[in-house]
């Protein structure tokens, strides 16, 4: 950096922080833009959003859930007004419409990150995108890291709630100006995810005889990208979390702010190492070979639950 033209670098500095707190969010009228420009190109309007995430087809195409829908229409990101574009590698990028058992649903191949560099309202503004253009109910899918002792790889976690370790550092989605269009300044969450929609992934999980693999839990999300060191696990485990991953929280957070239905579940991608004595290194590459092992289930999981939700 260079001194400015009064050779004074206290001013410099202060200028730089200007910028970067001057940095522009969404406003309501601009994701309207945006709602509109997707309501003028689709043929249906979807009733539920569902987040792809690392389990479920963001890095590939071929049997994900996204593909299965009929009627496809594709819009990747950088197609579409004022969106992010993700930044991931192999990250595939899309927002797909479509129906899955005769349902309209709009599909987020791919989503957006924190340790993207986005801002966290950045990294939610498609689940504003959703609302506005009618989706009442979210489902959120992410790969987690398994803290509970009684999970095992490929396990499916319910999520019944979650702990914003982000929000603890004073960083949330919601933060800065409000606009009660979209709700509340101070919005409840303690009935973050949907009671109804838990217990129907519950009773959909003996349905389809996967019961033993599926439970019900705590999520957690850090920024990341790297996973956790052995202390930061066992402190979460201590604190009551049953998963660990990056996503999903900031997004359920704006989700229920427009006064969503939300249902997330995580996909067990690894156990997490809390024995120094272990030398298990987590990576990325396994959370997508979990994926793309577990999708059919997961597909047929979604699917039934779509179903459900439709016939409220
Ligand atoms: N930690 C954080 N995020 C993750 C993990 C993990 O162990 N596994 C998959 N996503």
């Amino acid at each position: 950096m260079s001194q400015n033209s009064t050779g004074n670098l206290t001013e410099y500095y202060v200028k730089d922080d200007n910028i970067s707190n001057k940095q522009e969010k969404y406003t309501y009228e601009s994701l309207l833009l945006t709602a509109q420009y997707l309501l003028e190109r689709i043929s249906v309007k979807p009733q539920v959003g569902i987040i792809c995430g690392s389990g479920m087809g963001a890095y590939w195409h071929e049997g994900c859930l996204a593909d299965a829908l009929d009627n496809r229409q594709e819009f990747p990101y950088e197609t579409i007004p004022h969106f992010p574009v993700s930044t991931v590698d192999g990250h595939v990028g899309k927002l797909i419409f479509g129906n899955l058992s005769d349902v309209p649903v709009v599909c987020m191949q791919g989503r957006f990150h924190y340790y993207e560099g986005y801002p966290l309202w950045k990294c939610a503004m498609p689940v504003r995108v959703m609302k506005l253009i009618g989706v009442t109910h979210l489902i959120a899918s992410n790969a987690a890291g398994g803290l509970n002792s009684d999970y095992k790889v490929g396990d499916i976690m319910i999520v019944r709630d979650h702990i914003n370790m982000m929000g603890f550092a004073g960083n949330n989605p919601l933060q800065g100006p409000n606009d009660e269009r979209f709700g509340p300044r101070f919005p409840p969450m303690n009935k973050a995810y949907n009671s109804h929609l838990i217990d129907q992934g519950k009773e959909l999980a003996q349905k389809l005889g996967i019961q033993d693999c599926v439970h019900e839990g705590v999520y957690t999300c850090l920024g990341g990208p790297n996973f956790e060191t052995v202390a930061e696990l066992r402190m979460l485990k201590m604190l009551g979390a049953d998963a660990v991953g990056m996503s999903t929280v900031h997004e359920v957070i704006t989700a229920r702010h427009c006064d969503m239905d939300v249902f997330a579940f995580s996909l067990i991608t690894n156990i997490c190492v809390i024995d120094y004595e272990c030398h298990n290194k987590p990576n990325h590459e396994e959370v997508m070979d979990v994926g793309k092992m577990r999708q059919d289930v997961l597909k047929l999981f979604v699917k039934k639950l779509v179903e459900y939700i439709s016939q409220k």
